[in-house]
């Protein structure tokens, strides 16, 4: 997803981080056999996220592909690193209520939110920043539920969370049923 930014002409460096000896393999030798233009631009980074220290420029961090405990301690990490002009784009894959309440009583504030469908599978895609401007991370999510895609993913939740017994599952389907009314 990374080198998807390559040739944007804002872009002037692109880390791209992971703990795992595997992919970092993967993601060199994908450099060295690629066509991609601007190699130099692309560096690799073995490193956990909650070990990352960032450069001061302007940045958008990437979080995807990991469950919403592991996405909320790289946050912790990261939050008294990144300035106002900062994005963060996160998609977590599990515990994404948990996610959400320390996202809503943090200092971060909603950009943008989504929710895509691929291959079968929803993701939750949530931009936010560091900036005043935007409100506060609502704990059930707002636009992300709006027209089709919404709708679905609405009904997919409560077939989810329905068979829960935990007091904020229950409290998350009651929201969505009246969502739907
Ligand atoms: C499901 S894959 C998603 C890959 C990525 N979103 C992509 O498509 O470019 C999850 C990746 O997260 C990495 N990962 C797991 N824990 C991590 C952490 N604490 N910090 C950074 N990456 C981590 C794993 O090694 C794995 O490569």
């Amino acid at each position: 997803m990374g080198l998807s930014f390559i040739d944007q002409p804002a872009v002037k460096q692109i880390h791209l981080v992971d703990p795992s000896e595997d992919v970092i393999k993967v993601l060199k030798n994908k450099l060295i056999d690629s066509y991609i233009t601007k190699k130099e631009f692309v560096s690799v980074h073995k490193l956990k996220g909650q070990e990352i220290i960032l450069n001061p420029e302007s940045k958008i961090i990437f979080i995807a592909g990991m469950g919403g405990k592991e996405i909320g301690e790289i946050i912790t990490h990261l939050l008294p690193q990144l300035s106002p002009e900062d994005r963060l784009v996160i998609s977590p894959h599990r515990n994404i209520l948990e996610l959400r309440k320390q996202l809503h009583l943090s200092d971060l504030n909603l950009v943008d939110e989504t929710v895509l469908k691929e291959e079968g599978q929803f993701y939750q895609i949530i931009c936010l920043s560091k900036s005043s401007i935007g409100p506060k991370v609502s704990l059930y999510g707002s636009k992300i539920w709006d027209g089709v895609s919404g709708k679905e993913y609405r009904q997919h939740q409560i077939r989810t969370f329905i068979n829960h017994q935990d007091q904020a599952s229950r409290d998350f389907v009651a929201h969505l049923k009246q969502l739907s009314h």
